[in-house]
């Protein structure tokens, strides 16, 4: 059968690795978060010291970033890649609220966009993939033959954010959540480099009311239009 790339970028917490991965797992194709690799680089300058609520040394992080290598290894039990930040699992690290708080700043130097995004290219050179992000279908793959741009309300997103949070046991309020929601809106869409857009050619797709089974079958609709 005819091997697709599948686009699908939009706000944060619109959903969009929820229905990638079910895609990705119903047409046997790879799942790329490239969210979790821009976290996984807002980690490692955590960690490194580079970056924190006053302070972000951008010229130490961008002559480290050779050091910096960012993996996927499929979990079976989970059904799906978790990331590796120089061979360490990472994948629950890069989820917390603190680590969000530093992304959208880390993912605007253009330096790091530069390194992911050729790592991405190569992940989906050989088409049968399905990548979320912010530019998948305007800067990674522009000739990508699906696209989709997920949109949802801000409050709607934060409160599907806080309660995946609470879930994980994580301590906190649904305002902080729903600031950084904002935040984070504001800065991936005004940045220089590679803002939030909506690709010309891509499909819009709200799912503000919508069920995760309801999405999955419409999305599959149209990935099954472009095959
Ligand atoms: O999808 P996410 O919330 O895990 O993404 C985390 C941050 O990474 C997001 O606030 C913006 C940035 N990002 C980006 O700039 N470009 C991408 N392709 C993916 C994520």
């Amino acid at each position: 059968m005819k091997k697709i790339t599948i686009a699908i970028d939009g706000f944060s917490s619109t959903g969009k690795s929820t229905v990638a991965k079910q895609l990705a797992k119903h047409l046997g194709y790879v799942y790329v978060d490239t969210g979790a690799m821009y976290r996984a680089v807002a980690f490692y300058a955590m960690q490194n010291g580079l970056i924190d609520k006053e302070n972000f040394n951008v010229e130490e992080l961008i002559s480290q970033l050779p050091n910096i290598e960012i993996t996927f290894k499929f979990n079976e039990a989970l059904g799906f890649a978790e990331v590796y930040l120089n061979d360490e699992n990472i994948e629950k690290d890069i989820r917390t609220l603190e680590v969000s708080a530093f992304v959208s700043t880390v993912a605007s130097v253009s330096e790091v966009r530069k390194k992911l995004v050729e790592q991405q290219q190569k992940l989906g050179k050989n088409k049968a993939v399905v990548m979320d992000g912010r530019d998948i279908g305007t800067v990674v793959f522009p000739n990508a033959e699906l696209k989709i741009f997920m949109t949802a309300s801000a409050e709607t997103r934060a409160e599907r954010r806080y309660n995946e949070l609470v879930d994980k046991g994580d301590q906190v309020t649904f305002e902080a959540v729903l600031k950084n929601v904002q935040e984070r809106d504001h800065l991936d869409t005004t940045r220089e480099d590679s803002p939030l857009v909506m690709a010309e050619d891509a499909i819009e797709f709200d799912n503000s009311n919508l069920s995760r089974d309801e999405q999955f079958e419409k999305l599959l609709a149209l990935v099954e239009a472009k095959l």
